[in-house]
């Protein structure tokens, strides 16, 4: 495990999107697994800079996202694929046909979530895997309590539809469900890129990274991936262990 610890969630943005633009630099039709929240909106606004000054393309790069809400399709503007068309697809040169993102309508969630697991298997798997950490330890929507393999449909924690209320108008908009990769999509990446600022998420940080493997603290089981790189800010990892 590597660890940059930054000042603040400028740096650690400049240090997550360089990383990601090392990689599209070496290997321009590389696999990008990606994730929405608050966390990388920095970093996708650093890669649009840099592909703004020509530095970076993306015409050969293919994208997996984490994770979709159930019940909303792209052009609800609280649905993943439409954050991440607003945040990071609409501005680059990718060809969306090469982004992929759960389908968050597919009547029958178990067909989508295999579906989603032989696409990515097509791709080759993913080079790296961007990560952001909920406050209660999961990654994509894996909540804790179970590691689950593949790509399923998730009942979401009363904590994370808290944890998520803040982007709609209310917390009853809040799906209830979501489909997500599961820890053999993550695992399988070729490198783990994980993201985490601010003070909230100190508790998860901690035990995610040092604290014992364990479905409670799903972010736990990347203590057993070779290459995660874990970029965060000072308020995050007031101390390394
Ligand atoms: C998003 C995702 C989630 C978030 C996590 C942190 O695709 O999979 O695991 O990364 O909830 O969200 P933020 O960054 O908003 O704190």
């Amino acid at each position: 495990m590597r660890i940059y610890r930054e000042k603040n969630y400028d740096a650690m943005s400049e240090r997550a999107a360089q990383i990601i633009g090392a990689l599209v630099l070496q290997k321009p039709d590389c696999v990008l697994g990606l994730a929405t929240g608050s966390t990388p909106i920095g970093t996708y606004q650093r890669l649009i800079g840099a592909y703004e000054k020509r530095i970076l393309d993306f015409s050969n790069v293919k994208t997996v996202n984490l994770d979709e809400y159930r019940g909303l399709d792209g052009t609800n503007k609280e649905s993943y694929r439409f954050f991440m068309n607003h945040n990071l697809f609409d501005h680059i040169n990718i060809d969306k046909a090469n982004t992929h993102v759960p389908d968050g309508l597919a009547a029958d969630g178990a067909a989508a979530g295999r579906a989603y697991d032989e696409m990515m298997v097509d791709l080759g798997g993913t080079d790296l895997q961007l990560l952001g950490l909920g406050q209660n330890g999961h990654i994509g929507f894996n909540e804790p309590g179970q590691f689950i393999a593949g790509t399923h449909v998730v009942k979401l924690t009363e904590s994370t539809i808290k944890a998520n209320s803040r982007l709609f108008d209310d917390i009853s908009q809040v799906p209830r469900e979501a489909i997500t990769m599961g820890m053999r999509g993550i695992m399988t990446s070729r490198e783990i890129l994980l993201v985490a600022n601010g003070p909230k998420k100190t508790k998860a940080l901690e035990a995610a990274l040092y604290g014992p493997i364990t479905p409670d603290v799903p972010a736990s089981i990347l203590q057993l991936h070779p290459n995660l790189i874990v970029v965060c800010d000072e308020e995050a990892l007031p101390q390394m262990q």
